[in-house]
């Protein structure tokens, strides 16, 4: 009964999961949008059943970080919107945010690029911007971008000097734009003018290869530009949110800023999560190339600390940074690490590799894997319950994990374009053996079933919850400001 393009699914008998509550339900779905979740729903003969008893349903990943198809250190990423999707697909996430990044400082320009660039979606996407430079075009497109685009986020880089990185005048600038358009303002924390002495150190050293990398830019670096930014959005009083947070000292200045109730979100990444540094010591160029990112991959252990702060809810979120260069791309960097491109895979692993590591050990529960994989993504940027949920209204994109069956990762396997995987041989429990894309199932009995053009750009709004609450804050810091010279007024 039914067919891959029946508009009309039933599926039967799961653990229907949400952020908050799970409960065993059917599921039915019609015209890619979630009609009912309840006991016993009865179907006609026009509907395409799915048994997902003894399985878990839950709502498709978003990825809140990746990088399809972008110029980046003289070359380009491998994957792109098409291929890049599928491999999301095929591991159960049905949507990603990725970054525009402007043409020649322009954002219109950067945003009609990536839209064509796009074309070719298997799946829904949508997208923040970076800032890489300031004056009155820039401030008016954000304008543009927020209320005509659908854009509510901006990435500020701290480092990459002589290419993306932006002074700190500039980060003020942009953060109170940000503010006052109701978006997010979002920061790559490293300091970039100290990278670039600690480049400098390595090759004076002679250290040219790939562990050259991570002994350039240490966790000190990452932390500072942490505790700066935080401290600046606090300034402004606007919210933060800190992408591939990679490293303890990062991760304490968080802890420490929501703590004094901040609104500081952090994002930890799936390679920060499950791999340290000693690969970059092999002596396979190769080998090590594959695991040169930044902020790079730590020593072992603060791995472990990323874990326990995302399950104890200091880090919200997790997303990949794909970013993927085949190796004939990282070659570039043979003689010197400063030239190989930065980036690792994630996009197909993330959602199996997350759900082995804080699941499967026991480190936290299915609903909070819910949350950290799909809903909180949708909350931060405002598109919650439109997805990352279960619930009748929502977008029927959905998956079916089996906790029983097993997944193992090689690049021969994988859907990404990319000739290798920095997780390669890496084996667990909990397979997502069915994706449902807007009530389309794209990947059945490991098969992908994805058609070019399928994919919609979903527009984000601003002022998302994070937003709340602070004009009043603002009205009560600037009666505070005034008060004292109202009583001088007063008693002379
Ligand atoms: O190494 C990385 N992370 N490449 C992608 C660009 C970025 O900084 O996110
Ligand atoms: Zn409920
Ligand atoms: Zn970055
Ligand atoms: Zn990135």
């Amino acid at each position: 009964m039914g067919s891959a393009s029946a508009t009309k699914i039933l599926i039967k008998g799961g653990t229907v999961v949400n952020a908050h509550h799970k409960m065993v339900a059917d599921v039915y779905i019609e015209d890619g949008i979630i009609v009912y979740v309840g006991p016993d729903i009865k179907a006609n003969d026009d509907v395409k059943v799915i048994d997902a008893s003894g399985k878990y349903v839950m709502p498709g990943g978003i990825d809140p970080h990746t990088h399809l198809d972008m110029g980046f250190m003289g070359t380009q990423t491998i994957d792109d919107f098409f291929s890049g999707q599928a491999a999301a697909l095929a591991g159960g996430t049905t949507m990603h945010i990725d970054f525009v990044i402007p043409v020649d400082g322009s954002l219109s320009a950067g945003f009609e690029s990536y839209l064509k660039k796009a074309e070719k979606s298997v799946m829904d996407y949508g997208f923040h911007m970076a800032i890489t430079k300031w004056d009155e075009d820039v401030s008016k497109d954000m304008e543009i971008m927020v209320k005509e685009k659908g854009i509510n986020s901006f990435k500020f880089f701290l480092a990459y000097k002589g290419a993306l990185m932006v002074s700190d005048e500039l980060l003020l600038q942009g953060l109170k734009k940000c503010k006052s358009l109701g978006a997010l303002a979002m920061v790559h924390a490293e300091n970039g003018d100290a990278v670039a002495e600690g480049q400098k150190r390595m090759i004076d050293l002679g250290i040219t290869g790939p562990e050259g990398h991570a002994l350039s830019r240490p966790p000190v670096l990452e932390g500072e530009a942490t505790a700066r930014a935080i401290r600046l959005a606090s300034f402004v009083n606007t919210p933060l949110y800190v992408v591939h947070v990679m490293s303890i000292d990062a991760m304490e200045e968080i802890a420490k800023a929501r703590n004094s109730g901040k609104r500081v979100i952090g994002e930890p990444v799936v390679s920060g999560l499950v791999l340290n540094d000693s690969w970059l010591w092999d002596p396979d160029f190769t080998t090590a190339a594959k695991y040169v990112m930044s902020p790079p991959i730590r020593t072992a252990g603060h791995d472990k600390a990323l874990q326990a702060a995302l399950s104890a809810g200091i880090l919200q979120l997790v997303g990949t940074d794909h970013c993927t260069f085949n190796s004939t791309q990282k070659a570039r960097g043979s003689d010197d690490f400063q030239k190989i491109p930065n980036g690792v895979n994630g996009i197909e692993e993330r959602m199996h590799l997350v759900w082995e590591t804080m699941v499967e050990s026991g480190q936290i529960s299915v609903t909070d894997y819910v949350r950290i994989t799909s809903a909180e993504c949708a909350r931060i940027f405002n598109i919650y319950p439109r997805k990352g949920a279960i619930l009748a209204g929502s977008d029927a994109d959905i998956i079916i994990l089996n906790p029983n069956s097993s997944f193992t990762i090689t690049a021969d396997s994988h859907h990404s374009r990319s000739d290798t995987n920095v997780y390669e041989g890496r084996n667990g429990k909990g397979r997502v053996e069915v994706t449902i894309s807007r009530g389309k199932v794209v990947w059945e009995n490991g098969k992908l079933m994805v058609e070019p053009g399928y994919g919609r750009y979903v527009k984000m709004p601003p002022f998302s919850y994070l937003f709340e609450g602070l004009d009043r804050a603002d009205a009560a810091y600037l009666s505070s400001l005034r008060a004292p010279v109202q009583r001088l007024v007063s008693s002379t």
